[in-house]
């Protein structure tokens, strides 16, 4: 049984991974996690002391980062802030937990020669034309377009210096979007829910042709254990499902499979610099260490993700007013 140390696992995917983790192995996760506005507690409800022990503190506080490094076996660091829409209206603790908190965990795994893997996303890559034949893959140049991805590029940056430069026994993973349970209502997928749970409209950002490459949060965690096995230390690995669907698309069938009219949503005021298409083609993941994803009808997901939303209403209420009052700040 092996002790891993897991940053931000009280956030959306986080908290999926550690659900993972207890139900497909016998390791024991400890949760470092600041719990800022997007952790909670709840998310890890019902696992018990023997499986999961929970640290509050956060990653730039590098005492606790060398106390926790010196009892776990290997690292899956997921901790960042991680909304563009709150990159563009305050960059600052992108910086401080992107950057400066990889950098402080970087420095501990190489003290403590520990195994670490670091959790990145496909914005670092920019965006796609819509007919854009290619799709993302390792060898696609970095081109981030918001404060959120550029921190997370710079963070993929620095873990690979340190693979090289000191010999970290680090890997790295790009994810393109991901749904289900745990996810915070400022997201575009639960927030679009939870508004017609509460009988309001769905919000469309501009025309809505914006395409994003879906992939369950389960998913994720299964290429994440993956990696942690299997992969080769100093690579990267992109993490996609074929998922690909414009927004326009998905907030029609969050409004059908919800039992509403397909066209009552709003357009809304679209987001600065929004990135157009993302896509993955994950074929090193698959070919290279035979992963392959378990939730492939987006639909059936969905309708699983939505049903959790009416079951879990005291989950997300409590920061639902306060993201709405933002968003209507800017028009959106
Ligand atoms: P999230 O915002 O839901 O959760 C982030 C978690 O990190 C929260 O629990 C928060 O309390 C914690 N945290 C933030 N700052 C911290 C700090 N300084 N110290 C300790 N804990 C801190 O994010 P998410 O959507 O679960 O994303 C997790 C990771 O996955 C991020 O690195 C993100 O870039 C990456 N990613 C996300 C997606 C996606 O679709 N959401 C896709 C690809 C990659
Ligand atoms: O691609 C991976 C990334 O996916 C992760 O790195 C990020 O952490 C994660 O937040 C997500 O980024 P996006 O910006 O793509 O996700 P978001 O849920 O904010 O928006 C998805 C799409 O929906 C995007 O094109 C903007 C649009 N949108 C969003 C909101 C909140 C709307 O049209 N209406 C909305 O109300």
């Amino acid at each position: 049984m092996a002790n891993l140390l897991v940053t931000g696992g009280a956030g959306f995917i986080g908290s999926n991974f550690v659900h993972h983790v207890v139900d497909h192995t016998d390791d024991h996760v400890t949760v470092l996690d600041a719990l800022t506005y997007a952790g909670n507690l709840d998310s890890l409800r019902g696992l018990s002391e023997d499986r999961m022990t929970f640290v509050k503190g956060d990653i730039t506080d590098a005492g606790l980062v060398d106390e926790l490094f010196s009892q776990a076996d290997a690292v899956v660091h997921y901790a960042a802030e991680s909304h563009n829409d709150n990159s563009l209206h305050d960059p600052r603790p992108f910086l401080d937990t992107n950057i400066v908190g990889t950098y402080t965990l970087l420095e501990a795994a190489r003290r403590h020669d520990l195994r670490f893997h670091h959790i990145s996303t496909d914005e670092v890559y920019g965006d796609l034309e819509l007919d854009d034949p290619e799709r993302f893959t390792e060898q696609t140049p970095y081109n981030p377009s918001s404060p959120y991805s550029s921190t997370k590029a710079g963070s993929d940056l620095l873990v690979r210096a340190w693979v090289r430069s000191f010999g970290v026994r680090a890997t790295i993973s790009n994810c393109s979007n991901n749904y289900g349970p745990y996810q915070h209502v400022e997201k575009f997928i639960p927030r679009q829910i939870t508004n017609v749970l509460r009988g309001v409209r769905p919000k469309l950002y501009g025309g809505g042709q914006n395409v994003r490459d879906w992939i369950h949060a389960d998913d994720h965690s299964s290429a994440v254990l993956t990696i942690l096995d299997k992969g080769e230390i100093g690579e990267t690995y992109l993490i996609g499902a074929d998922g690909e669907k414009n927004n326009k698309d998905v907030v029609e069938l969050i409004l059908e499979l919800m039992g509403e009219p397909r066209d009552s949503y709003d357009h809304v005021t679209d987001r600065a610099g929004h990135d157009l298409r993302y896509a993955i083609d994950s074929t090193k993941l698959r070919t290279e260490l035979d992963w392959h994803p378990s939730y492939e009808d987006f639909e059936a997901g969905l309708k699983a993700t939505i049903q959790w939303y009416r079951d879990n209403e005291s989950w997300w209420a409590p920061a639902k007013d306060g993201v709405e009052a933002f968003y209507a700040s800017k028009g959106q």
